[in-house]
């Protein structure tokens, strides 16, 4: 299958690619062209003709996304606009990723793929109507949500990944200090690489949650990552209202892979699994 994966340079566009590696593949950067480009994307993608595309790219400085919310918009929203209709024009099946953010953090069980999404920022309001064009144009797709992502790469968008930024202030002996009140899956973008290996070339349409699996909250997540690494450091919890971070995040954002599990296809290691993994 020939498949355009947008945003291929990114932690999980990195993996993507070695996981997807039979397939017909043809990776696009910022430097091929920015989504915000609407006809140069559509001129570059109608000249390759892929049956799938996969768009990795977004604008997910969730703190930022407060500040700008017309970049916001741009690329998580309208971008995605313009990929359903090349996809739309091209007969090929669109496969866009969102995030936990859509919800609120209320519940205390994990969300499923029905649950309803109540988004606290203008990042997860964003990517919530990237989701609702997506399902409400689209005439094949797939929607992947997933969660804390860590991968080899770094977040292109982020400047590294938490893994990386605890180790590093770890072996500087910062002191550290990370929020115990946001429960999370931390996500390996190794592992969700061969999940999507196995999911994308099905005929399944529709969301999907996929995610490690279990959950924890950040400060038990540094304090697995040091573990494992057998590095000492001067680690404390600390809670949301301390950190003051300008963008609202859910107290708990746990989904579970229910389509996956239903289907028979959910893969998805135990987080501290995959993080083993990851060190090793
Ligand atoms: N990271 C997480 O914790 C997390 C959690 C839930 C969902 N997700 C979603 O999962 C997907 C993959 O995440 P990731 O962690 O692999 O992200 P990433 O490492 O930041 O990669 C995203 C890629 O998209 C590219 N990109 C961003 N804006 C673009 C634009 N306007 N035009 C063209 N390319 C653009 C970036 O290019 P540059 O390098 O040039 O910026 C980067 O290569 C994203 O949709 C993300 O929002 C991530």
């Amino acid at each position: 299958m020939r498949i355009c994966i947008l945003g291929s340079n990114g932690q999980l566009g990195r993996d993507l690619i070695e996981a997807l590696n039979s397939h017909d593949l043809v990776p696009f950067t910022r430097k091929d062209f920015d989504v915000t480009e609407h006809t140069r994307a559509k001129t570059i993608l109608s000249g390759v003709r892929p049956q799938m595309i996969v768009n990795l790219t977004a604008y997910h400085r969730v703190d930022d996304c407060e500040a700008n919310p017309e970049h916001a918009y741009d690329v998580n929203v309208l971008s995605v606009l313009n990929l359903v209709r090349i996809a739309n024009d091209l007969d090929a099946k669109i496969i866009q990723f969102s995030t936990d953010y859509v919800f609120d953090g209320k519940a205390s069980t994990p969300y499923v793929e029905t649950s309803e999404p109540f988004p606290l920022s203008v990042y997860g309001n964003s990517r919530l109507a990237g989701e609702y064009l997506v399902r409400a144009l689209a005439r094949r797709f797939m929607l992947i949500r997933t969660c804390g992502l860590y991968g080899h790469a770094g977040s292109q968008g982020k400047g590294g990944n938490f893994v990386e930024t605890m180790l590093k202030k770890a072996r500087n002996q910062e002191s550290i200090q990370v929020v115990s009140d946001q429960t999370v899956t931390p996500t390996s973008t190794k592992d969700l690489a061969r999940q999507l290996a196995l999911l994308l070339p099905t005929s399944h349409e529709g969301l999907f949650h996929v995610t490690n699996e279990g959950a924890c909250s950040w400060y038990e997540f540094a304090v697995a990552i040091l573990e494992i690494a057998g590095i000492q450091a001067n680690l404390t919890p600390t809670t949301s209202v301390v950190y003051k971070a300008p963008a609202l995040r859910p107290r708990y954002s746990v989904l579970e892979n229910r389509r996956l599990k239903n289907l028979g296809l959910n893969r998805m290691l135990p987080w501290r699994d995959a993080l083993a993994e990851y060190l090793g």
